[in-house]
């Protein structure tokens, strides 16, 4: 059932601090919370008598993780998710889905530009722009006739040529196949100082991280910014921005930290479980993925997380019940990623690779925000 697992978990207040009331708890600061759970009991049945899933199953989810907040943050992420996704009709013309550009892709790396761009298209933008090095580029476009590729990254006219795009860009993902090549990311820091001063939302992963974690102030305070970091890149850049080694005890305080030192910087950490959070609150996605861990995962995420943020900025937080537009899309691309890991693996096991997970975009949205 693809309704029965990730929901908004912990709510944050103060500096850094979380929230939270143990379900069932029969102190005196428990009474609070065994209301609030009784009421979310009542809420989560009410949502189920809709849609279905076994409740134990659900609550049991929900709960695994001894943290509650308040009713009105247990909602059904899901359905905000579903909200800000923009309808089919056939009035619309070419692009208004969504424009989305990739930043990356270099002599040693060209599948992950590739994964990023093909995820964007498969969830449903438009078109898809990879901006790659000139010897990046011919390997790339071989791949898919469906992409378009602009061998600029390595010119000395980057920063112009990728400008140039950007007012017909509705976000960039900057990262996938990036490399760490000096010359490139002096160009890649260009392109994003540009992004921000157009006002274009950026989707920062891969080795645009390690540029991050050499030069926060590149993306401090930008509220278009989302960070997608693995466990490697997340410690990277809290040991770089916080100047602490990394508290391992609290994941979630960890990632909410970040994300205030960052200025409220939208940062989702891709793990076991994701753990996402604009400074405000923290969610959690634990769709249920699958044990492979292949190389590629990550830009599918990053691709299909460029379309959401454009959609759900375009919705506006009316359509995301007051929530964050972009912790929104952050938990759509993460679910719609390990929801897509679980069905390439179903059918494959083993020998499951990232190519078999795109296949399962479309069938993977359906399940989960169109059924
Ligand atoms: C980030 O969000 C927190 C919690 O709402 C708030 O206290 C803080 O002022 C915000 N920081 C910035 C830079 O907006």
């Amino acid at each position: 059932m693809a309704l029965s697992s990730g929901w908004l978990v912990a709510c944050a207040s103060g500096q850094g601090r979380i929230d939270m009331a143990v379900p069932g708890m029969a102190t005196g600061a428990g009474v609070g919370a065994a209301v609030a759970c009784a009421a979310v009991v009542a809420l989560l049945s009410a949502v189920l008598a809709l849609y279905g899933p076994p409740l134990d199953a659900v609550l049991e989810r929900a709960f695994s993780l001894n943290k509650a907040c308040s009713i009105k943050d247990m909602k059904n992420t899901f359905q905000l998710v579903r909200n800000i996704i923009p309808p089919l009709t056939t009035k619309k013309h070419k692009g208004q889905d969504g424009r989305i550009g990739i930043v990356g892709g270099c002599q040693e790396y060209t599948g992950a530009p590739y994964f990023a761009a093909i995820s964007a298209l498969k969830v449903g933008a438009d078109l898809s722009h990879v901006f790659c090095t000139q010897e990046a580029a011919p390997v790339i476009k071989s791949y898919s006739p469906e992409l378009i590729v602009h061998p600029v990254l390595d010119s000395p006219d980057a920063v112009q040529d990728v400008e140039k795009w950007l007012p017909r860009l509705h976000a960039l993902v900057v990262g996938p196949g990036l490399g760490r090549d000096d010359g490139l990311l002096r160009n890649v820091k260009g392109i994003l100082e540009a992004s921000k001063a157009r006002d274009v939302p950026v989707v920062i992963d891969a080795d645009g991280l390690w540029l991050i974690a050499e030069q926060p102030a590149l993306i401090q305070g930008y509220q278009k910014a989302v960070l997608t970091p693995n466990h490697a890149e997340f410690r990277r850049l809290s040991e770089a921005v916080l100047r602490d080694p990394l508290d391992s005890s609290d994941p979630h305080g960890a990632v909410l930290r970040l994300s205030q030192a960052l200025g409220n910087v939208t940062v989702v950490r891709k793990g076991e479980r994701d753990v996402i959070s604009d400074g405000r609150q923290v969610l959690e996605c634990s769709q249920e993925g699958s044990s492979r861990r292949c190389g590629g995962q990550g830009d599918l995420l990053s691709g299909s997380l460029g379309v959401l943020v454009h959609w759900a900025l375009l919705a506006g937080p009316e359509k995301t019940d007051g929530f964050s537009p972009l912790l929104v899309a952050a938990f759509g691309a993460c679910s719609l990623t390990r929801q897509c890991s679980h069905q390439a693996f179903q059918k494959h096991g083993r020998s499951t690779t990232t190519t078999d997970m795109v296949a399962e975009v479309g069938p993977a949205f359906a399940r989960l925000f169109e059924s």
